[in-house]
Parts: C-alpha cells; sequence; structure tokens
C-alpha cells in the first residue's frame, strides 16, 4: 500500500497538535514525554500523550490516548488517516506494536509520521503492521 499523501499545512498542524499535547505526560518513570496527534477522514485532528502508571503495564501510551479520546468524543465510526507521533528527546520512536494493532482498527489506510533511524520518516499502517488482526 503505497502512503497517502498530506497537504503540507494540514501535515504541519498535526504535528503542532502533537507536539502540544506531549508537554501533558505523565511519564515520571520513564521521563520520555511522547505526544502524538490523528488525522480524521472528516478533518478533526484529536491528540494524546503517554500516561505512564506506577504499576508500569498499565501505561498509555500517546498514540492510543489520542485515539481512545477520538472515539469517545466522536464515536467509534471515526477513521484516522494520519498520526503523528513526537517526544521530546528528538530520538527514533515509531508506535510501539499494541499501538499499531489500535491504528490498524480506525485506520487500515492510514499514513504514520515520525522520527526515524535518520530522521523524519512516514510509512503506511500495514508496513508497520503486516497482516493486522481484523473480526469482520
Ligand atoms: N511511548 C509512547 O507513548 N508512544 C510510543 O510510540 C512509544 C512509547 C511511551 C510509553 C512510555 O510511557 C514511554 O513512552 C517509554 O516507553
Amino acid at each position: 500500500m503505497p502512503v497517502k499523501s498530506l497537504p503540507a499545512g494540514t501535515r504541519a498542524r498535526l504535528l503542532t497538535a502533537a507536539k502540544k499535547a506531549m508537554k501533558h505526560a505523565h511519564a515520571p518513570y520513564s521521563k520520555f514525554r511522547v505526544g502524538a496527534a490523528i488525522l480524521l477522514s472528516n478533518g478533526k485532528i484529536y491528540s494524546g500523550c503517554n500516561v505512564e502508571n506506577a504499576s508500569y503495564g498499565l501505561t498509555n501510551c500517546a498514540e492510543r490516548t489520542s485515539i481512545f479520546s477520538a472515539v469517545a468524543e466522536s464515536g467509534p465510526k471515526i477513521e484516522i488517516r494520519a498520526v503523528s507521533v513526537v517526544n521530546d528527546q528528538g530520538v527514533p520512536c515509531s508506535p510501539c506494536g499494541a499501538c499499531r494493532q489500535v491504528i490498524y482498527e480506525f485506520g487500515p489506510d492510514a499514513t504514520i509520521f515520525f522520527q526515524g533511524a535518520t530522521g523524519p520518516k512516514q510509512a503506511h499502517i500495514t508496513e508497520l503492521l503486516p497482516e493486522g488482526f481484523r473480526l469482520q
């Protein structure tokens, strides 16, 4: 699947929303603050940050926070067009496996923007998650 291009202005708005949300991260354990923003097919943007917990496994990543916020406000029929992920350390950071599966649930054709090993990168969700799981 080829990545869908996004107008530069829309991509910039998504990045700005991700950076803003990153500032709200609750990351006292890892000290790694992450922000994410999603663009829906109706043009709406939702954002989220990582929310850690003293019981480490309960941590919610920024990507899932943004998606769950979107579903809570807009309902389950949302369609994710693009996701932008940033962190406060400027290091490579693509969505974790769990988040890839959650992105796929609502965005099987989504483009993901993130920091790769050699700089900014974009990838189709199915490049990051081949053979994603679906129940139909
Ligand atoms: N984290 C995210 O929020 N998104 C990612 O794409 C990678 C990891 C968070 C989870 C945890 O709070 C911290 O980063 C360190 O793993």
